[in-house]
C-alpha cells in the first residue's frame, strides 16, 4: 500500500472531467487501498481518485477515520438519483489544506452506484455522508466547493489560503 501526494487548489489536473471506470481489475484493487491510506493519513473523509492525478469516476468514503471497516464506501461511476432537505455545516478539502467554509448541501442523498463486479446498487446516505457524496461526485466533475462560493468570497478563502500555505 502506498500514501499518494494530493493535487491542490490550482492544479489544473483537479479540473477535469473524468472518464468511467471499465472492467475492473487488480490495479484497481490496489489503487482503492491506496486511496483509503491516503485518506486516512491525511484525515479527510474521502478521497476522488482525480485528487492524486487519475481522471478515473473513482473515490472512496470513510466517515469513521479507519476505525470501523463496514462504513468503507467505495464510489465507482456514481450518479445522483435524488435529494432532499438542506444542511449548514462547514465542509473541507484535501485539496484544500487549511480552508473549511459553511456551505449547504442536501440533507440526504440517494445514487446510483456500481459495485466492482460491474453490477449496480442504489446506496442511500444522510448527512456527513450526504455532503462526503455530493463533494466526491464534484471532483469527478472537476469542481472544488470553493467554486460554490461567488467571486468576492472565493478572493477572500484565497487570500486565507495563500497566507497558510506561504
Ligand atoms: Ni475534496
Amino acid at each position: 500500500m502506498a500514501i499518494h501526494p494530493v493535487l491542490t487548489w490550482g492544479d489544473p489536473r483537479l479540473k477535469r472531467n473524468s472518464e468511467d471506470v471499465g472492467a475492473w481489475s487488480p490495479e484497481l484493487d490496489q489503487l482503492v487501498a491506496d486511496m483509503f491510506e491516503t485518506a486516512i493519513a491525511e484525515e479527510g473523509v474521502g478521497l476522488a481518485a482525480p485528487q492524486i492525478g487519475f481522471n478515473i469516476n473513482l473515490a472512496v468514503i470513510d466517515t469513521s477515520a479507519g476505525e470501523d471497516p463496514a462504513r468503507k464506501i467505495i464510489l465507482i461511476n456514481p450518479e445522483i438519483l435524488r435529494e432532499e432537505g438542506i444542511q449548514r455545516g462547514p465542509e473541507g478539502c484535501l485539496s484544500i489544506p487549511g480552508i473549511h467554509e459553511v456551505l449547504e448541501r442536501p440533507r440526504q442523498v440517494w445514487l446510483k452506484n456500481r459495485r466492482p463486479d460491474g453490477t449496480w446498487y442504489e446506496q442511500e446516505g444522510e448527512d456527513l455522508l450526504a455532503r462526503a457524496f455530493c463533494h466526491e461526485i464534484d471532483h469527478l466533475r472537476g469542481r472544488l466547493f470553493v467554486e460554490y462560493f461567488g467571486p468576492v468570497k472565493r478572493q477572500v478563502i484565497q487570500r486565507k489560503y495563500q497566507k497558510l500555505h506561504k
